[in-house]
């Protein structure tokens, strides 16, 4: 799906106002003197040690027809729980391994402590080892009508009834969601759906409008854009021009020849089919590069230099090249990303980011409740020009899965925008995200807050403290734990009050 239209876009694999500046070095430079470097490897000694549990779930919540279950897959760390007075973080897993959420979900353990809280990170259904109908669960349309995300809630649900039985001093504790990227937007409505089992939710980076008519499909495509063109002089025009370039020495065959090995692909170009694929390729890398435009060197969708658009933009100076330089700049650049280990023998466009994602569970899903819009014009935007078109989507959709997308669904289901009525959701979103175009990046009422991070990339927020995080995410931090603890604070005086 999605890759002979827009590339699918898997969420992790993903906000501010376009104006947004980048890097302020001298607030953050400041604060990593105060910290000293020794801070880095303090952190990055938090020591992710959980127990990885199942728990029996149905298959279907809301029929009760099929009483079948499968195993859930849970992860729990009690090391800094305390019965008396303490807390349940309770991470709303996405579209993929559990394990891999966990261990780049540091924010929780980092929190921890002063939370005196149990960390909970829940497998999503359909994804790493929660497989419904195990190894047959993507074979059968009729095997993934169970992958939609009430039944996802509604797992969340339960676990979380099913814990606080299980384990003697949880019952009289408050719960918080979080989740980051469709994490986040799972933890934004299981707070909206289930307020009695959650006291509040963190929302990061949950782009809960990035749905049809709510927000403009133009806005992702504009945020990488920036980000491209502010990390670098002539950088965003260089990869705008990149694309007639390639179309151009995709028009032959010798042309594809050239391009094949000077851009070192493991599987040399034959077809138009084949020259399409590849540049849905590049622009789902120009995108993941926005999505983990972090600080510091990581290894989330691959291993990464800090600020990797910055190193990606060292090659792409100069539009005015001829096309074989231009080609070459653009070689460099995708290495940056693909090659930063210097391990990759040649170009895969077979992959993009960790296999740690469910790409199967969520081109479905894409396909079913999660239709999100994108489209670009080439003007505005540094790539191709491309419309949003639902009814070529939807034939896709059918070709690749037998179902057709319903989106209007997401909305009816979840307010859309009109959801003032909820409490207790922090929406966190960062300004390089493109991902923060579908975001709420404006209150919308004392308890429904916005927190921007100016410098942050994809729930940068949710990340482990690193002694290079900018100034502004470190406030992000430190505000979303203010909340928690009020809710905290106002769950057992409520308690109180009613014994
Ligand atoms: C999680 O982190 C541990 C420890 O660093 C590592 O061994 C493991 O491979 C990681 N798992 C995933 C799925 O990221
Ligand atoms: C940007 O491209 C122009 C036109 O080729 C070139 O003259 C200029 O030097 C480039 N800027 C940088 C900073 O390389
Ligand atoms: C590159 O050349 C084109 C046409 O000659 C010109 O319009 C454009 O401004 C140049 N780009 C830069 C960055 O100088
Ligand atoms: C990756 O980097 C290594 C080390 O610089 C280099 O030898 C190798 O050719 C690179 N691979 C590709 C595909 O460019
Ligand atoms: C390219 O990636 C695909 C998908 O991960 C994999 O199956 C294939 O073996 C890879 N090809 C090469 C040459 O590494
Ligand atoms: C919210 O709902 C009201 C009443 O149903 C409607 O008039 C309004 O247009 C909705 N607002 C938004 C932003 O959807």
């Amino acid at each position: 799906m999605g890759r002979r239209a827009l590339p699918l876009l898997p969420l992790l694999l993903a906000l501010l106002a376009p104006g947004a500046a980048l890097p302020a070095p001298s607030a953050s430079r400041a604060l990593h003197r105060m910290r000293g470097p020794s801070s880095l490897a303090a952190r990055h000694a938090v020591d992710k040690k959980f127990s990885t549990h199942y728990f029996p779930q149905k298959i279907d919540h809301f029929g009760f027809n099929l009483g079948k279950t499968f195993k859930q897959r849970y992860l729990i760390s009690a090391k800094h729980w305390k019965k008396d007075g303490g807390s349940i973080l309770f991470y709303t897993g996405n579209e993929g391994d559990i394990i891999w959420f966990c261990n780049n979900t540091g924010f929780m353990w980092d929190v921890a402590e002063e939370l005196k809280a149990m960390l909970v990170f829940a497998e999503h259904r359909y994804y790493g080892e929660s497989l419904p109908f195990g190894a047959d669960s993507f074979k059968d349309p009729k095997h993934l009508n169970f992958l939609t995300s009430e039944q996802a809630l509604a797992d969340f649900a339960e676990l979380i009834k099913h814990l606080r039985k299980a384990i003697p001093g949880t019952r009289n504790q408050p719960v918080i969601a979080i989740g980051g990227s469709y994490g986040g937007m799972l933890a934004a409505w299981f707070r909206m759906k289930y307020p009695h089992m959650v006291v509040g939710a963190l929302a990061a980076s949950a782009p809960i409008w990035q749905f049809e008519d709510m927000v403009p499909c133009d806005g992702f495509m504009n945020i990488v854009t920036t980000d491209f063109r502010k990390s670098g002089p002539n950088c965003s025009d260089s990869i705008r021009k990149s694309w007639d370039v390639i179309n151009h020495y995709g028009s032959t065959g010798t042309g594809l020849n050239w391009l094949s090995d000077n851009l070192r692909l493991c599987s040399p170009l034959k077809t138009p089919q084949d020259l399409q694929h590849l540049k849905e390729w590049m622009t789902e890398t120009w995108i993941n590069l926005a999505m983990v435009d972090y600080p510091y060197e990581s290894d989330f969708l691959q291993p990464l230099p800090a600020w990797p658009i910055k190193e990606v933009c060292q090659h792409l100076k100069n539009p005015n090249v001829s096309d074989s330089q231009l080609i070459h700049g653009v070689f460099q650049a995708l290495n940056v990303y693909y090659n930063y280990t210097g391990q990759a023998k040649c170009l895969n466009t077979s992959e993009t980011a960790t296999g740690n994602l469910g790409s199967q569970g969520w081109g479905y899903q894409a396909c079913t409740e999660m239709v999100m819009p994108f489209c670009s014009n080439g003007v505005h935007d540094m790539f191709e020009p491309h419309t949003w078109d639902l009814k070529s989507y939807s034939d896709e959709c059918f070709k690749q899965w037998h179902v057709r997308p319903r989106p209007h669904w997401i909305r009816t289901l979840y307010g859309g925008k009109n959801i003032s009525s909820h409490t207790n959701i922090i929406f966190s979103n960062g300004d390089l995200d493109p991902w923060s175009g579908g975001g709420v990046t404006k209150d919308i009422s004392d308890t429904l807050v916005a927190i921007v991070i100016p410098e942050g990339a994809h729930h940068l927020d949710l990340r482990s403290n690193n002694a290079f995080d900018p100034l502004t995410v470190l406030l992000a931090r430190s505000l979303e734990v203010k909340y928690m603890q009020q809710w905290i604070t106002d769950f057992y005086n409520s308690l109180a009050k009613q014994d």
